[in-house]
């Protein structure tokens, strides 16, 4: 019997892995240079945390999440986003009073059952950010900022900030009536899942994608205009401050998000590489959370992007991120020597990958395994080698070969492998 995969789950296998590796190391090193810190929470929770703050009558919950009941009758989920886990470590570590507390990082699998296709798994992988304590639109911006320098840092082009503010609670309160008064005598022309949106999700109805809503919601009420004094306030500071650092986005009265824990400041990335999944990130504000977790009274704002889909709109370039050698052995005496020899270059030159046989296999067997594994290089040993305390060079490029001394040969190699050789941009470049 073979097993496979479960659908929507996919291997990440060795050839693909090199981009994996990039970007959440691109991402670190971005991320930590704006102060936040690594945080890593439970893949399984509580499924409560989800329903309070996602919202009972969301996709996401009704729908998508898996949520079952373990041996002792507890109801537990497979995360479905990285915000409410992280809001309740917050709460639940009183994070708020560490120096580090306030902006945290998260990389991992998230699980939502969607229907699989491009961009879109059961199980897929995202980036997020959480940055705690402010109200003001400076974090917000911040936040945008850092975005779009790390879009900018994966090699990312063309892409689109849409932009868009749902106001406070109350604000999104009003507004939600007002739709619904404008909505009153049109309901019955909205598409199926509209018709319920009505009832239990209303703002998702401005969203959709089909025509025959698009069309009944040409002139529906802007969200915008409901926004309290202070809600738009917040906002105009947002586009300014994002104009000034000459950020572009592109306001969109219609963005609400599929999240019922938003509230102010909402945000989409998408790229056209994409297709229907067109969005790589998202994020906002959602000011209420953490006092609805039983914490203190905290702004927050933060954004997620799907790993998968950036990878996606990158293209398929491959990185290699470390040089490799192959030391292709003959005999036991060399073998050993070999693993000698492999250890100490390992130590000097952590950035380049030894391999070495392992499987007693023939050198034609060995150099043809070394060429196949995308060896630049080859040392060969036996015992001729050995005893002369030599061993054989070969660039598999040029196809040249030189004899070395085995104490030399570190600095040989380094003569080909520059100390930073590992630290490679997507387009090879150091
Ligand atoms: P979200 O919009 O649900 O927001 O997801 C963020 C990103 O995750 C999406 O833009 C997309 O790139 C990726 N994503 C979502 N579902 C899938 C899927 N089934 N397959 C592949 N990629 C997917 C959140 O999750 C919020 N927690 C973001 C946030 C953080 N807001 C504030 N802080």
């Amino acid at each position: 019997m073979k097993y496979k995969a479960i659908r929507g789950m996919e291997d990440i296998l060795p050839e693909d892995i090199g981009n994996w590796q990039w970007i959440e190391k691109t991402a670190r090193e971005i991320l930590e240079s704006y102060g936040y810190a690594e945080i890593r929470t439970p893949i399984l929770e509580d499924a409560s945390i989800f329903t309070r703050s996602i919202g009972e009558e969301t996709d996401i919950v009704t729908k998508e999440m898996y949520a079952f009941k373990d041996k002792k009758e507890r109801k537990l989920a497979l995360r479905p986003e990285g915000t409410a886990p992280i809001v309740r470590a917050y709460v639940e570590h009183s994070l708020d009073n560490m120096p580090f507390g306030n902006k945290l990082y998260y990389i991992g699998p998230m699980f939502r059952s969607e229907r699989p296709q491009k961009g879109r798994q059961r199980q897929f992988h995202q980036i997020g950010v959480e940055a705690f304590g402010s109200n003001s639109p400076h974090a917000d911006a911040e936040v945008i900022m850092q975005l779009d320098n790390m879009l900018k840092s994966l090699g990312l082009r063309n892409y689109t900030i849409d932009l868009n503010s749902l106001g406070c609670r109350k604000d999104k309160i009003k507004f939600a009536d007002e739709l619904k008064s404008y909505l009153k005598d049109k309901q019955n022309r909205l598409c199926d899942d509209c018709k319920v949106r009505v009832k239990k999700n209303i703002l998702r109805v401005l969203d959709c994608k089909k025509d025959v809503c698009i069309q009944v919601l040409k002139n529906a009420p802007n969200v915008l205009s409901s926004l309290c004094d202070s809600c738009k306030n917040s906002y105009e500071k947002l586009k300014a401050c994002l104009s000034s650092l000459g950020i572009d986005f592109k306001e969109k009265k219609n963005l609400v998000r599929g999240l019922d824990y938003y509230t102010g400041t909402v945000f989409e990335i998408t790229h056209a590489s994409l297709g229907s999944q067109d969005a790589i990130g998202a994020g906002g504000r959602y000011d209420d959370l953490v006092k609805d977790f039983g914490g203190i009274d905290t702004g927050a704002v933060g954004y997620a992007l799907g790993m998968e889909r950036i990878i996606i709109a990158l293209g398929k370039k491959e990185i290699s991120v470390k040089k490799v050698l192959y030391l292709a052995t003959l005999g036991d005496k060399a073998k050993v020597e070999g693993f000698r020899i492999a250890g100490k270059i390992r130590s000097a030159i952590p950035h380049l990958t030894v391999m070495t046989d392992i499987k007693e296999a023939s050198l034609k067997s060995q150099l043809r395994f070394a060429d196949k594994s995308g060896a630049k290089f080859v040392l060969i040993l036996g015992d001729n080698e050995i005893s002369k305390g030599i061993v054989i060079l070969r660039d598999m490029s040029s196809q040249k070969q030189i004899e070395v001394s085995i104490e030399g040969v570190i600095e040989e190699l380094r003569k080909y492998v520059p100390k930073d050789e590992g630290r490679r941009t997507r387009d090879g470049k150091d």
